[in-house]
């Protein structure tokens, strides 16, 4: 099977589908890899690193041509899609749950697309979830971006010029982001508590060493394990137990999301003028609205001495190690789908038909 790894062309993407290792690993397992030349650079991969590994490389207009299957981190753009031939097979986080539109234009060029955040969340499939992989990374550079823009430190310090108390750390949503930010914030000394809807998190919350904080709303589960939407006055309950508390925080940083809905609002305006000058919130649901009222997704900005980080897709900053988890992932089900380089499409698998997007190709189709 021939597999084409595109340049990324979203915005400030700056992760590649498959590392120079990874390529090569698909290779000796009866893949015939093709890279686009430049894709792994912004991510730490130059073009050489490719090349000592026997990886061909070849330029934008002649990557597509013969490809069989397509890896990518984001969705293509819509001059790329146009570029694949029916029964190409593509995989990448293609946003099923958002991008409607996007799918369906890739099911009428007769695509078999497979969306990564579609993999059903089972321990057969943990190595292939790229959700996790990449929420692990954005947990951990939550913090980092939280402890670089606070000018408090983290760690409590006896020095001779006095005793430094440790910061206040809330994490609000205690997922797989939310729980690496629970230790990550730990092993920068801060004093953390955390807070999600599931109640069944806070046995977690405390193996990390941190306080559970209750604010009397408790949600729903899914059967897949996630949150359920939680209703208005609910909503309005957990907005106003936190406004109370969160004077009390010098960093928060927020994951809550609910899948294929806009991020609930944790964070209201006033609870943000209540907090003290100094204090940084992390938002790391900005890209999909953002947990607290005031964040501007994409940018970073200040608030009555409040910082609110609202960047978008915090994995692409940490790219080199993203791409690695990234590949690792993409392998896998890559591996899944064609054992040994040959496409063998199970759609009575739970893995190959929940995450096809696109649903099983007509016969004769591939
Ligand atoms: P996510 O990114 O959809 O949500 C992040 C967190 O926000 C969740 O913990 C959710 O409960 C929380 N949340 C939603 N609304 C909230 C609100 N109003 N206030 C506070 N918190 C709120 O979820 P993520 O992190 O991708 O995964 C969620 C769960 O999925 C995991 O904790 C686990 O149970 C399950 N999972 C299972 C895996 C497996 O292989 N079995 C692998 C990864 C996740």
């Amino acid at each position: 099977m021939r597999v084409s790894v595109p340049r990324e062309s979203a915005p400030g993407e700056q992760r590649v589908a498959l590392t120079p290792e990874a390529a090569a690993k698909l290779q000796s397992g009866g893949f015939d890899v093709v890279v686009e030349r430049g894709a792994g650079v912004l991510a730490g991969f130059p073009d050489e690193q490719y090349d000592d590994r026997s990886v061909e490389l070849a330029d934008h207009d002649q990557l597509l041509a013969d490809a069989e299957a397509v890896l990518r981190v984001r969705k293509p753009a819509p001059e790329e899609l146009t570029a694949l031939r029916r029964g190409t097979v593509l995989i990448g986080f293609l946003e099923p749950l958002t991008d409607a539109a996007g799918v369906a234009s890739l099911r009428s060029q007769g695509v078999i697309a497979f969306a990564m955040e579609s993999i059903p969340r089972i321990t057969r499939a943990q190595s292939m979830d790229a959700l996790s992989s990449q929420a692990t990374i954005a947990g951990y550079k939550a913090v980092i971006l939280a402890a670089d823009r606070s000018p408090k430190l983290f760690p409590m310090l006896m020095t001779a010029a006095g005793t430094v108390a440790p910061a206040r750390a809330l994490v609000l949503g205690a997922g797989v982001a939310g729980l690496q930010a629970i230790a990550t914030a730990r092993r920068l000394g801060a004093v953390v508590s955390a807070f999600d809807v599931r109640p069944a998190v806070a046995e977690q919350v405390e193996s990390l060493g941190a306080t559970f904080l209750d604010l009397g709303v408790r949600g729903e589960e899914t059967e897949g394990g996630y949150a359920q939407e939680l209703t208005e006055e609910q909503q309005a309950e957990q907005q106003r137990a936190l406004e109370e508390r969160l004077p009390s925080f010098d960093v928060v940083v927020t994951t809550a999301a609910v899948p294929g809905r806009p991020a609930p609002t944790l964070i209201p305006a006033e609870a943000v003028d209540a907090m003290r000058p100094g204090s940084v919130i992390v938002d790391l649901a900005a890209e999909s609205g953002g947990n607290c009222e005031l964040t501007e997704p994409g940018r970073e900005i200040t608030r009555a001495g409040v910082t609110i980080v609202g960047l978008t897709n915090v994995p692409s900053l940490m790219a080199a190690d993203a791409s690695r988890l990234y590949a690792r992932n993409v392998t896998t089900l890559l591996e899944h789908l064609a054992p040994g380089g040959t496409l063998a499409l199970d759609f009575d698998d739970e893995i190959t038909a929940g995450a096809c997007v696109t649903g099983a190709p007509e016969e004769g189709a591939t």
